[in-house]
């Protein structure tokens, strides 16, 4: 028995990385027997940001579909699927603009955010305002409950809700209004301790070789007064250390003891840890390869996710037309 409906998505901008594995992949993955789980590659959400450069967003739709089953989403247990497929979102998105007042997007604090930061991109677009509301329809369409994000994305979830609430007030209970469920893993920090980003180029890809890995773990920051081999660490401020409480919380308290008493340096911890997430990749760039050495099977996969999504987003579109008074049958 499955005790809700999950929909969460990723942007199609670039390959993931092992903060989008922890942050989000091995969550969502963890959640598809309890949930009926729907995961989207949110290509429209993509070219908000990228309609200059969209060549950007047709390579990386299938990489991060490949990404994501090698990451451990399941195509046999959860619809997987790319959101420009579904041409009923935008048709939901047009009647939750109706509803949406202008003030809700305006003071959206992630609005606010990205267009302080974004400098090397024009997102002073008009389909940029409306992202969130995109991101309910893609959400209420599947009349989801539960939205697994991270914290950056809760704003958006509740907008969702508010969106619900209002269309249900105008046209009668059709959408559920949803809660975001966070991760637990703790944000994993980048290669230099900054928020881990495409844009600082500070990560690991989940495509990296053995090779790349320990050559970026190389250049990770540390403790700043760890100067020399006999000097005591402090794990509790050293940006490398997270990366062992995430992806070998087993070994974390030995290496702080090691830390603390230096009786390691930072070279033998992170030639440790590059093992350790060279192991944790190999499985999933196995996975990979298989999967990009036979092109008709994404395609294939991704097509029936589009069907099986496509039968539901009708079926919620035809209620929202009745709902709303606009005539099913010409169509
Ligand atoms: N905005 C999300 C992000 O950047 C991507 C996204 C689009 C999404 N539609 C969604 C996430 C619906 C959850 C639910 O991460
Ligand atoms: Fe950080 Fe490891 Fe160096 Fe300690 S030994 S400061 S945990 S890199």
């Amino acid at each position: 028995m499955k005790t809700g409906t999950i929909l969460s998505g990723m942007r199609p901008t670039g390959r993931l990385h092992i903060g989008h594995l922890v942050g989000a992949l091995s969550n969502w993955a963890a959640l598809q027997d309890e949930y009926t789980c729907f995961f989207m590659i949110a290509d429209w959400h993509a070219l908000m940001s990228e309609y200059a450069n969209p060549e950007v967003v047709k390579e990386a739709t299938p990489q991060v579909a490949i990404d994501f089953i090698a990451a451990g989403l399941d195509p046999e247990r959860s619809t997987i699927f790319v959101q420009s497929d579904i041409a009923e979102h935008l048709e939901l998105y047009m009647a939750f603009s109706c509803v949406t007042p202008l003030g809700w997007l305006e003071r959206c604090p992630t609005y606010k955010e990205q267009m302080r930061n974004i400098k090397d991109r024009d997102i002073s677009n008009y389909a940029f305002l409306g992202y969130p509301v995109l991101q309910a329809a893609d959400i209420l369409i599947y009349k989801a409950d539960t939205v697994p994000v991270g914290e950056d994305q809760l704003p958006h979830v509740e907008l969702t809700r508010e969106v619900a609430r209002r269309f249900n007030n105008f046209y009668g209970e059709i959408f559920p209004e949803p809660q975001g469920k966070l991760t637990k893993v703790p944000r994993l920090p980048g290669l230099d301790g900054r928020k881990m980003s495409k844009s600082y180029g500070n990560f690991i890809s989940l495509s990296d070789t053995a090779d790349d890995v320990s050559r970026k773990v190389m250049t990770m920051f540390t403790d700043p007064q760890r100067q020399r081999r006999g000097d005591p660490g402090r794990p509790d401020v050293c940006n490398l250390y997270s990366y062992y409480e995430v992806f070998a919380p087993d070994e974390a308290a030995a290496v702080a003891q090691k830390c603390r008493g230096a009786e390691w340096g930072c070279t033998d911890c992170k030639k440790r840890l590059a093992e350790v997430l060279s192991d944790t990749l190999a499985p999933i760039q196995k996975r990979r390869a298989e999967l990009e050495a036979d092109p008709g099977r994404i395609e294939r996969i991704l097509s029936e996710g589009a069907a099986h999504a496509r039968e539901i987003a009708q079926a919620t579109m035809a209620q929202v037309r009745e709902a709303i008074g606009l005539k099913m049958e010409r169509r």
